[in-house]
């Protein structure tokens, strides 16, 4: 008979405890921890460890051509790792439901021109999955689908079709034969991770994870899974709109800082090679309370365009809200608007957004923000081919951004006419440039330059 043993693990952050607590130590949520069954077989535990065994080799013999990589046909989600998919890597593909995980991964498999694919879903039927095919187009006839959940099964399968790569979808739906707990508990998907590691790892065929991640953290979360994997992928955006951005966490065959931008259309997900295109919204003529922000997402410049509505409360406190941008930081800028240029913004409700459902963390944004709140509370347009790059400091001072050249380059490369930055980027800016380059140090200076 083999021996049982039950666990408690924290559904958070995957942290075990012998008996049940109420607070998890290590993460601090309450009630978090569930218990589990962990059927421990002597001989399955064995084989886990045996794994071919190597010997040390000196780093200079090492040949490092071995690191094969697949171009895949997607350029974002190529250039997201780093130059193409490596020959054997676990990518882990994280995003909360809805976002369109499945969808980016069923239309990869199905433009992988020529390579055999296998597409394990444990969430939808096959005809599910062919319709959505059917809707994105089916290109690539080695495609193959398999609607399984049970991880030794897929590996069966796996083992007779001889995929070049693997997608499961997802990771919260597979359990193995050797654990007793359900589908999605925390040993249950650091397990089959552990399992489709070695799968990788052994035959170096790429495999994609995607992975759930909720909110309530009912059920295990890619969290404790990031540092088992090569890579982690998060797609992000906001359901209503129409605009994915896919980004790395975590890539050990490239850099974290790339950012792929993805549109949301009825045959499925469109690549978006020009980003700052299609944020920009065309107008005739400039309306107030919007101006255009120079924000790098990751490495990548891009223009985008903040708007703000400024109007008198209508009850005794304001109201400040703020739709993809911190809203700790519009509050910091409202007061240094009030102290330091005598914007009386105290009986005012003040609504920030920023378009396209993007959420800027870049603090370059603050000179078009603060920009748009003026243009909004003094009813004057900023004209339309205006754009700003720079950070507000409490004092008031217009501070320096990184990565100024290729801001200005891309505002030049959209036809913008004026570009307003901190001076204390001067350096850095190319003595010759089509676009007029506008260099404040505090924000009075800022706007008379801008109101005139
Ligand atoms: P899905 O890939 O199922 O999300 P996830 O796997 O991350 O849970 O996609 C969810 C949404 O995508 C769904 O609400 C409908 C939308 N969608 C489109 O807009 N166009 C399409 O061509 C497809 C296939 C999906
Ligand atoms: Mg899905």
């Amino acid at each position: 008979m083999a021996k049982t043993k039950t666990v408690f693990f924290c559904q958070n952050c995957g942290a075990q405890s012998a008996k049940w607590i109420g607070k998890c130590p290590n993460c601090g949520e309450w009630n978090t921890y569930v218990e589990e069954v962990i059927h421990k077989d002597k001989k399955e535990s064995k084989q886990a460890y045996s794994i071919t065994s190597d010997k040390p080799h000196p780093i200079s013999e090492i040949i490092a051509g071995n690191t094969l990589r697949i171009a895949i046909p997607d350029k974002e989600l190529n250039r997201v790792l780093g130059g193409g998919l490596v020959q054997g890597s676990l990518v882990l593909f994280g995003g909360e439901p809805g976002i369109g995980k499945s969808t980016l991964l069923l239309q990869i498999a199905l433009n992988m021109g020529g390579l055999k694919v296998l597409y394990v879903s444990g969430e939808e039927s096959q005809e599910q999955i062919r319709l959505r095919a059917e809707r994105i187009g089916l290109k690539n006839q080695e495609c193959y689908i398999l609607t399984e959940t049970c991880i030794q099964n897929i590996f069966e399968q796996a083992e007779i079709l001889k995929p070049q790569l693997l997608v499961i979808d997802s990771i919260q739906t597979l359990f193995t034969n050797f654990i007793d707990s359900a589908p999605g508990s925390i040993s249950q998907v650091r397990q089959c991770t552990a399992d489709l590691m070695r799968y990788a790892k052994t035959t170096h065929v790429p495999v994609f994870i995607i992975g759930h991640i909720t909110k309530d953290g009912t059920i295990a979360g890619p969290k404790v899974l990031e540092h088992m994997v090569d890579t982690v992928l998060q797609f992000e955006g906001d359901t209503h709109h129409i605009y994915r951005l896919l980004r790395t966490t975590k890539n050990r065959f490239g850099s974290t800082n790339e950012l792929g931008i993805y549109e949301m259309t009825v045959n499925g997900l469109r690549e978006v090679s020009n980003p700052s295109e299609v944020l920009i919204s065309v107008r005739d003529e400039p309306v107030s309370g919007v101006s255009i922000a120079a924000i790098t997402e990751g490495i990548r410049p891009l223009l985008i365009e903040t708007q703000a509505l400024v109007s008198t409360a209508a009850y005794g406190t304001p109201q400040r809200s703020s739709t993809g941008y911190d809203l700790r930081r519009l509050s910091m800028l409202l007061a240094v608007l009030e102290k330091r240029c005598g914007f009386r913004l105290a009986s005012k409700d003040v609504f920030l957004n920023i378009a396209g459902g993007i959420k800027v963390e870049d603090p370059a944004a603050d000179l078009a923000i603060v920009s748009a709140i003026l243009s909004s509370g003094e009813e004057v347009p900023i004209p339309s081919k205006y754009c700003f790059a720079g950070e507000i400091g409490l004092s008031g001072e217009i501070r320096p951004v990184n990565r100024i050249d290729q801001r200005v380059a891309e505002a030049e490369k959209m036809g913008f006419e004026q570009i307003f930055i901190s001076r204390y980027n001067k350096k850095e800016i190319p003595k010759e440039t089509r676009i007029k380059v506008v260099m404040v140090g505090k924000m009075e200076e800022f706007f008379s330059k801008l109101f005139g």
